[in-house]
């Protein structure tokens, strides 16, 4: 995404405020050097040093980092402390528990919905609820290895089941609670679950959504697919529990098969305190995430224990300079790696209290975000460019209405933060005082991989400042179940590295500028959508012949869909369609892939060969009247005529 006036603006640079450097870990741009120096070229006792802090059942037997990431020297693969033993739990709460004596501090501020719902909880609360849950879904038959689905609202259970997979050795598999049916149950099918866990409902905002409806339909997909592999569907009772008493409770019909359901109050609850963890191999997997693949099919990213524990950890601690008053809140929701990673594993392997967000950034007001941020004192504030972008929307006086002194660092992370946003952010949120961390990394990455470190590193709006090329202990150990899909997406364009798929540029200080995905994905408001998945979804419907989906700028989103669409003869391009056709990628994908602008396309611009040319229908999609050499067009006509059916608005 090129943005406006970016050239003038990079130019002004922001040092660290000298009172955070005071106290840092990094504390300037030299340490950072020396750090970054160490790790580089000496991999291995810097990761040692980093690994002293865990528990390790048995030490690892050669070296720490064992990798081939080029293909031409055969198969990609990569290992980390190979030969030891531990458990991402016991590190991740029983050491704090026990060994640093954090059992009474708060590990999670829950916020609900509606601000007058709320709960904290300690780290010795939060290791006996794991433990409950971990000897329930002991007794319901999960055994090391098998595959656990997720599909909870941002509720303390979420983090509880995660943990408890890991605790027993089961590979959790989380889904984004917006997911409609159809995608729960694609990956369901893909990780072969055993066991489905989810809620009955929850708001988000005003809208009530029906979680157990929604999971029900997708293990009715599962079984239409030939894959009935849940055999037990574990409900957290959580809005009927809140709403108690209320009309709400009737608002919420909560589908049941007696065979198939239990609630979790009925089988968490009763279950003792005390779960011996599973001691398993660093290699071992953790968990398995989707993430949007060009092809349209997603892809079941597979993260490992020991690399993942110290990379999220140690990233975590540097990149937010995290200390132990802090209260730290990212606002991503769980479901996706944002919150995997600096929600859940990195800020409790440092023993941090974070605030735990289940509602939206405006409601019940747009001053949401800054009155959580006044309640529970934050003093760290991680969220996306499209919050930002939002909620600057509103104006400076939603913000000054709270009190924001607490906050010393800001974070961004999810797509291109561009400079008016950062400013923002920077000025009307952080008053000037606090550095805005502008983190990349993707769900592959494990963690942050281009990112400043508050105190140590100048900043430029807008820009994610350094890169490095080796290997580290975060990154993905594969794509579940498909090697050659891993090798062939990220390693074989260029042998010997690790292809992000992002394009950027680097500036004479040697700073880089993530410009945006160079493939057939799509980033809007952070969520990376395939064009694949979309057109698949939107050819589902009976009056489409052919369908082609590019990106759009949007200022709130950072990138919209903008949809082609060629209809079978019989039938007439209406606005009922066009209602039709985005509920068709809302039921097949989920809400957040609803497109913006879908277009009537009488034919698509193709090359002779009968390729789709994306360039031009991008460049329909923007209005940009000069379209440079049309050469290789079959047909040069269908250009005239699709601009004659632009869509001017959404
Ligand atoms: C984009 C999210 C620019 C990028 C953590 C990447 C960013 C994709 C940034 C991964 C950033 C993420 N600046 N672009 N700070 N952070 N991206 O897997 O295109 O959901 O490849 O992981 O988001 O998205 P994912």
């Amino acid at each position: 995404m090129v943005v406006p006036g970016r050239q003038d603006k990079e130019e002004k640079i922001y040092y660290p405020p000298e009172d955070l450097q005071m106290n840092a870990h990094v504390p300037n741009f030299n340490s950072y050097l020396a750090l970054y120096k160490r790790s580089i070229e000496e991999p291995e006792e810097f990761w040692r040093d980093a690994a002293q802090e865990f528990y390790w059942k048995e030490s690892p037997s050669g070296q720490i980092l064992q990798f081939n990431f080029d293909v031409t020297k055969g198969n990609i693969s990569m290992k980390f402390m190979a030969g030891a033993k531990t458990n991402m739990c016991y590190n991740v709460l029983d050491r704090n528990v026990l060994d640093r004596n954090l059992g009474e501090k708060v590990a999670y501020l829950w916020e609900g919905n509606l601000p007058a719902h709320h709960q904290t909880i300690t780290y010795g609360q939060l290791l006996k609820q794991v433990c409950r849950c971990a000897n329930a879904l002991k007794q319901t038959g999960v055994k090391k290895g098998d595959r656990v689905a997720i599909y909870l609202p941002m509720i303390p259970e979420l983090v509880v089941t995660m943990l408890a997979c890991a605790r027993i050795g089961a590979v959790h598999s989380a889904v984004f609670a917006g997911f409609s049916s159809e995608s729960l149950a694609e990956r369901i099918v893909d990780a072969q679950c055993s066991v489905l866990v989810t809620a009955d409902g929850v708001y988000r905002g005003e809208k009530l959504i029906n979680l157990k409806q929604i999971s029900d339909e997708a293990l009715e997909h599962c079984q239409e697919k030939g894959s009935p592999t849940v055999q037990k569907c574990v409900v957290v009772k959580h809005h009927t529990l809140r709403a108690s008493g209320t009309d709400e409770c009737n608002k919420l019909q909560t589908p049941w098969n007696a065979e198939r359901d239990v609630w979790w109050q009925d089988i968490v609850d009763s279950e003792s305190e005390q779960c011996d963890p599973e001691w398993l191999d660093a290699e071992d997997p953790l968990f398995i995430l989707y993430t949007s693949g060009s092809t349209g099919k997603p892809k079941g990213v597979l993260h490992t224990v020991a690399g993942y524990l110290l990379y999220t950890s140690l990233t975590f601690k540097y990149v937010f300079d995290h200390h132990h008053d802090d209260v730290y809140w990212c606002t991503a929701d769980i479901g996706w790696i944002t919150g995997h990673s600096y929600i859940a594993y990195g800020p409790l392997a440092n023993g941090a209290t974070s605030v735990l967000f289940e509602g939206v950034p405006v409601y019940p007001h747009v001053g949401r975000y800054w009155e959580v941020i006044e309640k529970y004192g934050v003093s760290k504030f991680y969220t996306a460019p499209t919050a930002i972008r939002l909620l600057m929307k509103y104006g400076r006086e939603p913000v000054e209405k709270y009190d924001l002194s607490s906050l010393r660092v800001l974070g961004t992370v999810g797509e291109p933060i561009n400079p008016e946003a950062w400013l923002w952010y920077h000025d009307a949120v952080g008053q000037g005082r606090c550095p805005v961390v502008d983190t990349f990394w993707q769900t592959e990455t494990g963690g942050h991989v281009l990112t400043p470190l508050p105190a140590a590193t100048p900043l430029k709006p807008g820009s994610a400042v350094r890169v490095f090329r080796k290997p580290w202990p975060g990154i993905m150990r594969g794509i579940y179940g498909n090697q050659e899909r891993f090798e062939s997406t990220y390693f074989r364009k260029f042998p010997g590295f690790y292809v992000t798929g992002d394009g950027c540029r680097r500036d004479k200080d040697g700073y880089y500028w993530i410009t945006g995905r160079m493939d057939d994905m799509l980033n809007v408001s952070g969520h990376l959508l395939s064009t694949a998945e979309v057109e698949g979804a939107l050819s589902t419907h009976a009056a489409v012949a052919e369908v082609a989906v590019v990106g759009r700028p949007h200022p709130l989103k950072g990138e919209c869909l903008y949809c082609f669409v060629t209809l079978k003869d019989s039938h007439e391009f209406t606005h009922d369609l066009v209602e039709e056709l985005k509920g068709k990628v809302r039921e097949k994908i989920g809400p957040i892939a609803t497109p913006d602008f879908i277009q009537n396309a009488p034919g698509l611009p193709k090359t002779r060969s009968g390729k789709i040319m994306r360039r031009v229908l991008r460049q329909i999609a923007r209005n940009e009247k000069d379209l440079g050499d049309l050469s290789t067009l079959a047909d040069s006509k269908v250009v005239d005529v699709l601009f004659s059916y632009r869509c001017k608005t959404a």
